[in-house]
C-alpha cells in the first residue's frame, strides 16, 4: 500500500496522471468510477486536460461502484446521473460505455449478477477509483460487510445517510435506506486501486485502512491485502496516521519514473 500525502489539488492530478497513462497506454481501458465528493477534483482534472490538451476517453469504459435504491429514474442525485454530470458530459466518454448497478430493478439478485458479468466480460476493471466513507465503508460496503463480497443490496446506516444529506438538500429521510454495491471482493479484483481522502472528517477512517487491523467493522481495510494500492490523503485526512514520517520519506525518494 502506498500513502502520499499532498494538497488536494497535487493529488488530483497524481490520480489523473495514472488515469492518463492508462488510457494512453491501453486499447480498451476500463476505468471503475466512483461517486461522492472525493474524485471530483479528478474528475475536473480530466475534464481540463480534454478541453485544453486533447486528452480523449474516447476508448475507455466505466463501471460505477454503487447506486442508491429507490430513487425514482432520472433523480439529481442518483450515482449514474451524477457521473453523467461530473465526467461523462464533460470529456468524449461514450455514455453508452458507462454501466452501474441497476438500483430500479424488479429483480435485484439478477440485476447485481449481471453487473458482476458485465464487469468480467469487460475485462476487469483496470484502474478504480475510491472514497472512503467516515465509517471507513468503501462502495457502500458498510461496516460488517463480507470482505468476501459481491455486487449486492446493502442497508446503508444513519451514520452514511446522515453524511450525504448534503446531497438532499440537507434532508436525511430523503437519502435512501438501501443500495446496491460492488462487494469488497470486486473492487479487490480491480487492478489498481487509488483511494483519495480529504478533511480530518476522514482521519480515523484512513487511519484503521491503513494502519489498522483488517476487519468486517472497518471494511476498507480489506485493501490491505491488494498488491497495488495508491492512498492519496491530505494533511488532516492523515492526521492519526502513526507512520506519516515513513510514508512522506519513501515518496520523496521515490523515482519520478514510477509515479503512482
Ligand atoms: C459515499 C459513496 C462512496 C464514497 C463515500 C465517501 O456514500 N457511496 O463511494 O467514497 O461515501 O464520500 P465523500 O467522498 O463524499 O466523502
Amino acid at each position: 500500500m502506498e500513502v502520499v500525502i499532498g494538497a488536494p489539488d497535487a493529488l488530483a492530478r497524481l490520480a489523473a496522471d495514472a488515469v492518463q497513462r492508462l488510457l494512453e497506454g491501453t486499447p480498451r481501458p476500463v476505468l471503475g468510477l466512483a461517486t461522492g465528493s472525493s474524485p471530483l477534483a479528478v474528475y475536473d482534472e480530466l475534464a481540463r486536460r480534454h478541453a485544453e490538451e486533447g486528452l480523449s476517453l474516447a476508448h475507455a469504459r466505466g463501471f460505477l461502484l454503487d447506486e442508491y435504491v429507490g430513487l425514482p429514474p432520472g433523480h439529481a442525485e442518483g450515482y449514474r446521473a451524477v457521473i453523467e454530470r461530473e465526467l461523462v458530459s464533460r470529456v468524449d466518454l461514450d455514455p453508452a460505455a458507462v454501466r452501474g448497478p441497476n438500483g430500479s430493478a424488479d429483480d435485484v439478485p439478477a440485476a447485481c449478477a449481471a453487473y458482476e458479468r458485465a464487469i468480467v466480460e469487460a475485462g476487469g476493471v483496470d484502474l478504480q477509483l475510491l472514497g472512503i466513507g467516515t465509517d471507513g465503508h468503501v462502495g457502500f460496503n458498510e461496516p460488517g460487510s463480507s470482505l468476501a463480497s459481491r455486487t449486492r443490496i446493502k442497508t446503508l446506516t444513519r451514520q452514511t445517510r446522515v453524511d450525504n444529506a448534503r446531497f438532499f438538500g440537507g434532508d436525511v429521510d430523503a437519502v435512501p435506506t438501501h443500495c446496491l454495491t460492488q462487494g469488497l471482493a470486486t473492487i479487490m479484483s480491480a487492478r489498481h486501486l487509488v483511494l483519495l481522502a480529504t478533511g480530518r472528517g476522514k482521519a480515523e477512517a484512513v487511519h484503521q485502512l491503513v494502519e489498522g487491523a483488517v476487519s468486517a467493522l472497518w471494511p476498507g481495510t480489506v485493501l490491505q491485502l491488494h498488491p497495488r494500492v495508491t492512498v492519496l490523503v491530505d494533511d488532516a485526512a492523515a492526521s492519526r496516521l502513526q507512520l506519516t514520517d515513513y510514508y512522506r520519506q519513501t515518496y520523496a525518494g521515490k523515482p519520478a519514473w514510477q509515479g503512482i
